[in-house]
Order: C-alpha cells, then sequence, then structure tokens
C-alpha cells in the first residue's frame, strides 16, 4: 500500500484484512523500481493510488505493474483522482482498478457510486466475486446513477479533448 493511500482503505487493511491474515506493508510512493525489495514470495497483491491521496505522488505505474506482474503479483489501483478519462489504467498494466463514481464522475455531489474494472486477464475473478455478492447493481441495474455519470464523463472528455 503507497503510504499516501485513502485513510479509510488503510483502515480497511489494518482492521478487516488483518483479522484474515492479511499483512499489509506501506510503501513510499515515489519508491519507483526500490518496490523490488519489498516483493516478498507470499506477497499476493501491490496496491497503488496515483495522484496519492492528499499529496498527489504521481507514481510510475508502468514501472511498478511490469515488476508486479513479472513475479506473479497482481495489482490493483485506485484511480479515484485521476478518473479512467485521463489515466486508462488497465493500459498501463494494472490488473484491477476501482473509483469512486461520488468525485469526478458523478461531480456534482449526487450521486452514490463506486465501479471497479480488470484487464481480461483478471475478468473472471472480478466476475465471480461480483456474482457471489448477487445484490450489488451493476451497469443494467443502476441505470440511473450510470445515467448521471455519462453526463459528468462526457464533460470530462470535453474538457480532455476540447470536443
Ligand atoms: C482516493 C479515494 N478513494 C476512494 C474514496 C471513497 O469514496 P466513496 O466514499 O465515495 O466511496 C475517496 C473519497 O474521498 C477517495 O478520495
Amino acid at each position: 500500500m503507497p503510504d499516501t493511500v485513502y485513510r479509510p482503505t488503510r483502515k480497511f487493511c489494518d482492521l478487516t484484512l488483518k483479522k484474515f491474515g492479511v499483512t499489509t506493508e506501506y510503501y513510499d510512493p515515489l519508491v519507483g523500481e526500490g518496490i523490488i525489495e519489498l516483493m516478498r514470495p507470499e506477497t499476493s497483491t501491490l496496491f497503488l493510488e496515483s495522484p496519492g491521496s492528499q499529496t498527489f505522488e504521481i507514481q510510475d505505474v508502468p514501472l511498478m505493474t511490469r515488476l508486479a506482474r513479472e513475479r506473479g503479483i497482481k495489482t490493483i489501483i485506485d484511480n479515484t483522482w485521476a478518473t479512467p478519462v485521463f489515466f486508462q489504467a488497465h493500459r498501463h498494466g494494472c490488473d484491477l482498478s476501482v473509483e469512486a463514481g461520488t468525485k469526478y464522475l458523478s461531480g456534482h455531489s449526487d450521486l452514490l457510486m463506486g465501479l471497479v474494472s480488470a484487464n481480461a486477464e483478471s475478468w473472471p475473478a472480478l466476475r465471480a466475486t461480483y456474482d457471489s455478492m448477487a445484490m450489488l447493481p451493476g451497469a443494467r441495474t443502476a441505470s440511473l446513477p450510470c445515467a448521471g455519470c455519462a453526463r459528468c464523463i462526457f464533460a470530462c472528455r470535453r474538457r480532455k479533448t476540447g470536443r
């Protein structure tokens, strides 16, 4: 976990994941290649958040995801600050990307929504987890929040492309 990670994510690791026997190690978000030193045989996941919460460090995502992949370690990024419009996490090697839809994607503080996406390799596992929590709304059942989100994604894209 980058040391700059969104505080509730840190709490989730330190309280909830700990109960399940998962150990979390925090690293300097600008560690770059130095992340290798922290990768152990039992390391399963490298979490990234770029820009980092509050201090906005930009991580070298392609480098870090490549180093993780070479060692069979999955990567998850909290892409909330950048948004999928401005940073296409899977193109930069991330296996899973999570996003708070309540921020830029809603844009008007009027949606309760979150998103997770996966690359092709991790998609079956994500889909299976989603199916095991069948009460969660998806794009079909949550059409109103999705429509609200679409409005802001168009606004973000217009800011990016001028069109
Ligand atoms: C980086 C980041 N990730 C996740 C969240 C969680 O957002 P929510 O509580 O809307 O799910 C926030 C909220 O501030 C955030 O800043």
